[in-house]
């Protein structure tokens, strides 16, 4: 797992400086998926449920699970972008959200605390918390804020498969839910809007949208619990 996870990070990272105004989700899609084939990693999206491409580009009020486009990114633009691959039978997942060219203010914050509420559920993935402390954390941390957690979409246990137990809210109580354990390995990931959290799925099937037009933000890490703490293997250190 954490060769599958460094082979999403290291993708992520050449995604992240390809990332300008100008460029297109599609080109962004054909790179993921060329940089994995390189690797000799496959990507764990496409074909997933018949998802018709390897790397998830959300824009601006995209929410999750957006389609690659040929549409140019412009200056102001937030793009999640969410990659998965498999390699020697192991998945990894990861997603994060970044800025097109100069972003307002308000698209800054909204990334800023996604990706800080990444970081606080992380913290909490140590032998003998449970589950609820993730989800909550997450939760406190961006209600505070101002803005919203996405109910309708979860992180998830990962391993043999993308998508295994426990499912992962961002949203529930300290104190509930399975107790987490050394060796488990999970995919956190907050999915945050800045007004309301509804958010609805596009006649496409796939492109998740927030419901009242407002910005959207994404990031992930698969991350193992081990006795020394919470160690994060979508991360390049
Ligand atoms: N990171 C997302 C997830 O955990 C990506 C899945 S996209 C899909 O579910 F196309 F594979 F569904
Ligand atoms: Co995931």
């Amino acid at each position: 797992m954490k060769a599958a996870s460094r082979i999403v990070a290291e993708i992520l990272e050449g995604l992240r400086s390809l990332v300008a105004p100008g460029i297109s989700t599609f080109d962004l899609d054909r790179y993921a998926a060329s940089e994995a084939d390189k690797r000799h990693a496959k990507c764990a999206f496409r074909g997933y449920h018949k998802y018709p491409y390897s790397l998830c580009c959300s824009p601006n009020d995209q929410v999750v699970h957006g389609m690659a486009s040929k549409s140019q990114l412009k200056s102001g633009d937030i793009i999640s972008l969410d990659f998965g691959v498999i390699y020697d039978d192991f998945y990894g997942d990861a997603a994060v959200t970044l800025p097109v060219g100069i972003i307002s203010d308000k698209a800054k914050r909204l990334l800023a605390v996604t990706e800080e509420s990444l970081y606080c559920a992380i913290q909490m993935a140590v032998p003998g918390n449970r589950l609820g402390d993730i989800s909550s954390a997450v939760q406190v941390y961006v209600e505070t804020r101002g803005y919203s957690v996405v109910r309708d979409f979860v992180g998830h246990g990962i391993g043999r498969s993308l998508h295994e137990d426990p499912q992962i809210p961002n949203y529930g109580s300290a104190n509930k839910g399975i107790k987490l354990k050394s060796g488990m390995v999970l995919a956190i990931e907050p999915m945050i809007n800045e007004k309301s959290h509804e958010v609805k799925v596009l006649d496409d099937n796939w492109t998740v949208i927030t419901c009242d037009g407002g910005l959207s933000a994404h990031f992930e890490h698969t991350i193992a619990i081990t006795d020394n703490g919470p160690e994060i293997l979508t991360q390049i250190s």
